[in-house]
């Protein structure tokens, strides 16, 4: 996280009108008057779920390809059009003739069916003749900086190759790196690695594929990738896997979202086709309008969670399509039912299981830890109503197998007791304002809550400063509910901010091929997600100011209080803090602020520090003393008592 340090300075107390949990009401055109906040240390209200903040993944806005996974080539499989190479372009130059187009006749396996062809008939090794690929709105390349590659290729005669395999600066046309490949005969994989030189970073590159002399050759699934996050194979972007560790998430819900339903049911995300050698994932096309690499498959999320110490939430397909299609339940669901079962056991099983000695020869012998499942996704949406059926055929299975696992259902369930439903909620920040009571006075004896998708939906692609004081607003009301709120997590994560990118506005994090950011509201979520303690203290809040939230939470093991406050007016707020069943406060406390001066102000790919989270220190902290929020100031305070 990036902070800058301040100083705090602390003013006086005054007064107390309306009591309300969680926010000062009155009418918004009343001037500020000092709120007091009684804080109840002496017993802990309920306990903070120790998993309360995790990430909400799918591929959309290319969050995967063009995104988190690192793969540099796009359409690699030649998959993105029907009839056309998309992304993939001739190179051919003076005294060359050359022309590329899709082949579905050949390819270098049952899954990968098809090839692009290139055709020589006149190149030279002064005219080279092949194909080159734009990447992802461009390729970057860094200095003095190891790519590694690889190639499906075959050849019509054994004179055909070698290839030379560049990586070529877009403007100037310079050779940033380059290597030679023998190729010939049938289809075959072909490895190589790049190093590019001194050449400045940019993204304005190409990567070329090409021959000297005449010939017909087919390739498929041509791959690059720049070093990854831990360095694994077939991994991740590095700077976008740093942000969302800073936000401490303790479980990733995948892989959707509509991704995992598919617009059909023959489009939905099918886990076996995703697992395996890349060359066997046959790919599949994603309800966002793009086709997905399946790159990141059911393996590499359960390794994000491994390298991010998150949970997986596993999200099974439960028999709903988004064009209205759907699996009555009974034996018509059976099939998708136990492959639900094997995803599970492929997650969890020991390698004495079948589809747990699967993964391990995938590559990763020892079992997830998982505690959750979700049985599909946002089923009210299901207008035939089989869900109550489906949900109930699937709890009824996963629980004789799995009993220790909880099911979440995607709605409210009324023939039986769900253990989890999952709430979605996007919103305006006005509507997080007033809503902020939503899990106040819910049943205790229901299910628990997952609020697995939750975003407030102002600024595009990634949200502004309004965004943050509602979801600030709304994380206060979360953590105050925890014991009933289990889980949530914000949607979408990622976005790719190159035009045709995004497909859903106000998206947690942006980036493009070289470099991202977070929104004011990924700043929210790094403060309220790194400072959280196991208990939620009881307090009240008493005066009268609009748009005023707060959350207190404490860490039983070392008395630390964890103070939110959100002043999302456009004036600054005197609170008056009291708290009772303390011994002692320390006097300097952890202060950390996230400002703004407008709530239109926001970060930018540009500008992508202008809203940034800055540490102080409170030095007169105590039982009761004054704090000055802010206007338009998400505060987070720890207050280290005894
Ligand atoms: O987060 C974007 C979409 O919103 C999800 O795919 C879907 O579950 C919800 O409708």
């Amino acid at each position: 996280m990036i902070v800058l340090k301040v100083q705090q300075s602390i003013t006086l107390i005054v007064l107390a009108v309306a009591t309300v949990a969680g926010v000062a009401q009155v009418p918004a055109s009343q001037s500020p008057a000092t709120l007091t906040l009684a804080i109840h240390a002496h017993e802990a209200k309920a306990k903070v779920s120790p998993m309360l903040y995790g990430l909400m993944t799918e591929e959309i806005n290319f969050s995967y390809d063009g995104g988190l996974y690192g793969e540099l080539v796009r359409n690699r499989t030649f998959q993105d059009h029907a009839s056309r190479a998309e992304h993939w372009f001739v190179h051919e130059g003076w005294g060359v003739d050359a022309s590329i187009k899709l082949d579905r006749t050949t390819g270098p396996s049952e899954a990968l069916s098809l090839s692009v062809q290139l055709v020589v008939k006149a190149a030279s090794a002064k005219g080279m003749a092949g194909l080159e690929n734009e990447g992802f709105w461009g390729i970057p390349i860094r200095p003095k900086t190891k790519y590694t590659g690889s190639f499906y290729a075959k050849a019509d005669d054994a004179a055909s190759g070698p290839v030379t395999v560049s990586l070529v600066n877009d403007q100037t046309g310079r050779v940033l790196a380059a290597s030679t490949v023998p190729v010939a005969g049938a289809w075959k994989q072909y490895k190589f690695t790049l190093l590019s030189g001194s050449d400045a970073t940019s993204a304005n590159n190409r990567l070329r594929l090409s021959v000297a002399k005449p010939g017909t050759l087919w390739f498929s699934l041509i791959s690059l990738f720049p070093p990854t996050y831990k360095g694994r194979v077939n991994g991740n972007r590095p700077d976008l896997m740093e942000k969302m560790a800073e936000m401490k998430p303790n479980f990733l819900r995948f892989p959707g979202g509509n991704y995992l339903e598919g617009d059909h049911i023959n489009e939905r995300f099918e886990w076996k086709k995703t697992i395996g050698h890349l060359v066997d994932r046959p790919t599949h096309p994603s309800p966002w309008r793009y086709h997905s690499s399946d790159g990141l498959g059911l393996l590499e999320f359960l390794e994000w969670c491994e390298d991010l110490k998150m949970q997986p939430l596993l999200a099974v397909y439960a028999g709903y399509s988004m064009k209205q299609e759907y699996v009555k339940p009974g034996p018509d669901l059976e099939p998708y039912l136990q492959d639900a079962l094997e995803e599970i056991e492929y997650v969890t099983g020991s390698t004495d299981t079948k589809w747990g000695a699967q993964r391990a020869k995938d590559g990763h012998p020892a079992p997830f830890k998982m505690a959750y499942v979700e049985v599909g996704n946002e089923d009210w949406f299901d207008k035939s109503g089989s869900y109550e059926g489906r949900y109930a055929q699937y709890y009824k299975a996963i629980k004789a197998k799995y009993p220790e696992l909880q099911v979440i259902a995607t709605m409210p369930i009324k023939e039986m007791k769900a253990d989890v439903v999952d709430d979605h909620f996007y919103r305006s920040a006005k509507q997080f304002y007033e809503d902020v009571h939503h899990y106040d006075a819910i049943d205790r004896n229901g299910p628990k809550i997952f609020v697995g998708e939750w975003a407030t939906r102002e600024g595009s692609p990634t949200p502004n400063f309004a965004s943050a004081l509602g979801d600030a607003a709304w994380m206060t009301s979360m953590e105050r509910n925890s014991d009933l709120v289990v889980m949530a997590s914000y949607a979408p994560l990622l976005v790719n901010v190159n035009p045709g990118g995004m497909q859903w506005e106000s998206d947690l994090i942006g980036y493009d091929a070289l470099t991202s950011y977070g929104s004011p509201s990924y700043y929210a979520q790094v403060m309220f997600g790194s400072h959280i303690g196991d208990q939620i203290l009881g307090a009240e809040l008493t005066g009268s100011a609009p748009r005023f939230f707060y959350s207190v939470t404490r860490g039983s093991a070392n008395g630390t209080i964890y103070l939110k406050l959100v002043n999302a007016n456009p004036e600054a707020q005197t609170l008056s803090l009291k708290l009772d069943g303390v011994k002692s406060v320390e006097k300097n406390a952890k202060l950390i602020s996230l400002s703004a001066k407008t709530p239109a102000a926001t970060n930018t790919i540009t500008t992508p520090t202008a809203i940034i989270p800055v540490d102080g220190t409170i030095t007169n902290a105590a039982a009761s003393f004054t704090q000055v929020v802010p206007a338009y100031t998400i505060q987070v305070i720890e207050l280290k008592t005894k």
